[in-house]
C-alpha cells in the first residue's frame, strides 16, 4: 500500500519535473523566486541590439559606442519619464559625408556630435507638428546644440543649420523609445561653425529606399518599424512563466501529500 502511494507521489514529481524542465529549456531567463505574480515588466528596448538589426546604422552605432553615448542613450529610454528620440543615420550618410568630415573631430566633439541625434523626450510622428516652426528644439548635447523642425503634410525636416534632412522612415516608435532614420548625418553648427557653404549645387542625394517607402507613415507614429514589436515576445514570456508557476504548485502539491500520506 506504501509503495503504491510513494510510486504515485513520485510519478507524479517526475511528471511535474519533466514539464517545468521542458519550459525551462525552451525560456531560459525564468527565475523561479517565490516572489508573488510579477508586475508585467515595461517594454524595455535594447537600443544596442535594435541598431544592429536594423538599417544598416552600423557606422552611427559604432560612434555611439566609441564614445559611450549608447549608454546615455539607453538610461534616458530605460530610467527616464520622458523618453528619447533617436535620428539615426544610415551607414551610407557616413560614406557620402566629404566635407566637413568627421575625421578631426576631437573625442569630445564626436561625443557630442552623437548627443545631437537624440532628443531628451519622445516624440511620436505625429508629434512633430507641434515642434515644427516652434524654434529650437535642445538636443542631448544641451547649450547650443539645438535643432529646427519641420512638418509638411507629414514630412518631417530636421534643420541644423548645416544639414536639412527628412526623417525618412521610422525604425521604431512605442513610447518611450522614438527611432527615425535620416538621410544626412546631423552637423551642429556649434561644431562646425556658422561659415556654411550655400547649399545651391549640390548633388541632390540619391534616395536609398524607393520612392513610396520614403513618405513616413501617417499612422500617428505607430508605425511597424523595420525592426520587430518587441511586445509580442514579452507577452509569450509572462505566458511561459505562468506555466512555470503552475508546475511549481503542481511539484508543491504533491511534496505536499506525500507529507501527509506518511
Ligand atoms: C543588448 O544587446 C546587445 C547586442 O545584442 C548585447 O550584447 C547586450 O548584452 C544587450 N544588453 C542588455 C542589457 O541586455
Ligand atoms: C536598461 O534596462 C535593462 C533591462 O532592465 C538592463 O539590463 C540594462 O542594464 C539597463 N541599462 C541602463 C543603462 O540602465
Ligand atoms: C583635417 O585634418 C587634415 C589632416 O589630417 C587636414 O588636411 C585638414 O585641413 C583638416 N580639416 C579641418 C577642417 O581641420
Ligand atoms: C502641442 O502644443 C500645444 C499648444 O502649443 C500644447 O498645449 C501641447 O501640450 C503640445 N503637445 C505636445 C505633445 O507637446
Ligand atoms: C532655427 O530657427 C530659428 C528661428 O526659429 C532661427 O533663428 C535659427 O537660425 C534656426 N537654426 C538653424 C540651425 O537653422
Amino acid at each position: 500500500m506504501d509503495s503504491i502511494k510513494i510510486f504515485m507521489c513520485f510519478t507524479t514529481l517526475l511528471f511535474a519535473y519533466a514539464q517545468a524542465a521542458t519550459l525551462a529549456a525552451e525560456s531560459p531567463p525564468i527565475i523561479l523566486t517565490p516572489t508573488p505574480a510579477p508586475a508585467p515588466a515595461p517594454d524595455y528596448v535594447n537600443l544596442t541590439e535594435l541598431l544592429s538589426v536594423a538599417g544598416p546604422f552600423s557606422t552611427f552605432l559604432k560612434y555611439l559606442q566609441s564614445t559611450k553615448v549608447i549608454e546615455t542613450l539607453q538610461n534616458q529610454a530605460n530610467n527616464t519619464d520622458e523618453g528619447i528620440t533617436l535620428f539615426v543615420p544610415k551607414d551610407k550618410a557616413f560614406t557620402s559625408l566629404k566635407k566637413p568630415s568627421l575625421s578631426n573631430l576631437t573625442a569630445d566633439q564626436l561625443k557630442q556630435l552623437c548627443l545631437f541625434h537624440a532628443l531628451p523626450h519622445y516624440y511620436s510622428l505625429s508629434d512633430f507638428k507641434n515642434l515644427s516652426g516652434a524654434g529650437p528644439v535642445n538636443t542631448l548635447a544641451g547649450g547650443q546644440y539645438t535643432l529646427n523642425f519641420t512638418d509638411t503634410s507629414g514630412t518631417v525636416r530636421i534643420g541644423s543649420g548645416w544639414t536639412n534632412t527628412k526623417v525618412s522612415s521610422s525604425v521604431h516608435s512605442t513610447d518611450p523609445v522614438a527611432i527615425y532614420q535620416v538621410d544626412w548625418v546631423l552637423l551642429p553648427e556649434a561644431i562646425f561653425g556658422t561659415d556654411i557653404p550655400p547649399p545651391a549645387p549640390a548633388p541632390a542625394p540619391v534616395p536609398d529606399i524607393a520612392p513610396v517607402a520614403d513618405a513616413p507613415e501617417a499612422d500617428g507614429g505607430k508605425g511597424k518599424g523595420k525592426a520587430a514589436s518587441s511586445s509580442s515576445p514579452s507577452s509569450s514570456d509572462r505566458i511561459i512563466g505562468w506555466s512555470v508557476w503552475r508546475c511549481v504548485l503542481m511539484v508543491a502539491v504533491s511534496v505536499g501529500f506525500a507529507v501527509v500520506l506518511n
